[in-house]
């Protein structure tokens, strides 16, 4: 009988990670064994699929800038559009896994399924937890149901969508959070038919006791296109940063009101969006309201539009 073929993208992360020898905090680099040895070290995965494979970066995904993230989404729409090719599956590392999936969440269409993967444990642990997820990512790819529901994410045999993925927990093997069941999971793919080259650069501020309002003015002065505050609650301003975030307002930089909770923010609730000019993120987090506001800026909206989207996506 004929198997699907799936083709992998591998990325680097601790999927690929190799220990230092005799560290005593078990320390390891990310990102080292490329993806043949990975994939050899699979039981079973031959016979569940046909494979081919690239290696597209070999990163510790915290160093995965927006750039990878625009070579990962050319890779993936050169594959798809292969008929012979039934899935994607993406190796990753697991800390900025979430930022990767929702981006390309954004920007794949609808269609065959694309499914993302990464291990807590380095690939050459006792007890490494690559080779299950990299089966289970495989047989995912292989599946009807996975179609159209945009990418999904599988570790330590759960399935995750994208919308509203976390990585919540920083060693355990149960390390991400998600509060969507995957097969209610939909495509997105609002970015699918722009071109984004090259990204603009939004930046994350967190509001916390005491953060000056210096770091607004050292953002916009040196480059950044776009802000995202991480606020405290329904997303507070803090009034010492009300002057510097008028200063961005003036120069037209998109700022957008995000709670560092859980929860949706309201428009006009307690902050005077329309009078102040602040954009909000409804109930995106941060992390994925800045990706928002680098597409929707990348393919040239203005902000009333992307005020307009926000809350749709
Ligand atoms: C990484 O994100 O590349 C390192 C950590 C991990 O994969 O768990």
């Amino acid at each position: 009988m004929s198997r699907p073929l799936i083709h992998i993208l591998a990325t680097g992360g601790t999927i690929a990670g190799v220990s230092h020898t005799d560290h005593p905090a078990g320390r390891y680099t990310a990102g080292v064994r490329p993806v043949a040895p990975l994939l050899a070290a699979v039981p079973g995965l031959d016979d569940l699929a046909e494979l081919s494979a690239d290696q597209i970066l070999s990163l510790d995904s915290k160093d995965m800038r927006p750039a990878d993230w625009q070579s990962m989404l050319s890779a993936c729409r050169r594959a798809l559009t292969s008929p012979a090719v039934e899935g994607v599956v993406i190796l990753h590392g697991t800390d900025t896994l979430e930022e990767t999936a929702w981006f390309l969440h954004l920007t794949l269409p609808a269609g065959k399924p694309v499914v993302l993967t990464g291990a807590m444990r380095p690939a050459d642990h006792p007890e490494a937890d690559g080779p299950a997820n990299i089966l289970d990512a495989v047989r995912l790819a292989t599946l009807p149901e996975a179609r159209d529901k945009g990418v999904l994410i599988t570790l330590n045999g759960r399935i995750h969508g994208a919308r509203s993925l976390r990585k919540y927990h920083a060693s355990q093997l149960d390390a991400f959070s998600s509060t969507q069941y995957w097969n209610l999971a939909r495509a997105d793919g609002r970015f699918a038919a722009h071109d984004l080259a090259p990204l603009p650069r939004v930046d994350i501020l967190a509001g916390y006791a005491g953060a000056p309002a210096c770091l607004v003015d050292a953002c916009i002065n040196s480059g950044a296109r776009g802000l995202v505050l991480a606020l405290a609650g329904q997303g507070s301003v803090p009034e010492s940063w009300r002057a510097a975030l008028a200063r961005a307002r003036d120069k037209g930089i998109p700022v957008i009101r995000a709670s560092r909770c859980s929860g949706h923010i309201p428009r006009n609730g307690n902050a005077d969006d329309d009078g102040e000019g602040y954009l909000t993120a409804g109930d995106l987090p941060p992390l994925k309201a800045r990706i928002a506001l680098m597409l929707a800026l990348a393919a040239g909206m203005e902000q009333p539009e992307i005020q307009a989207l926000l809350p749709t996506l």
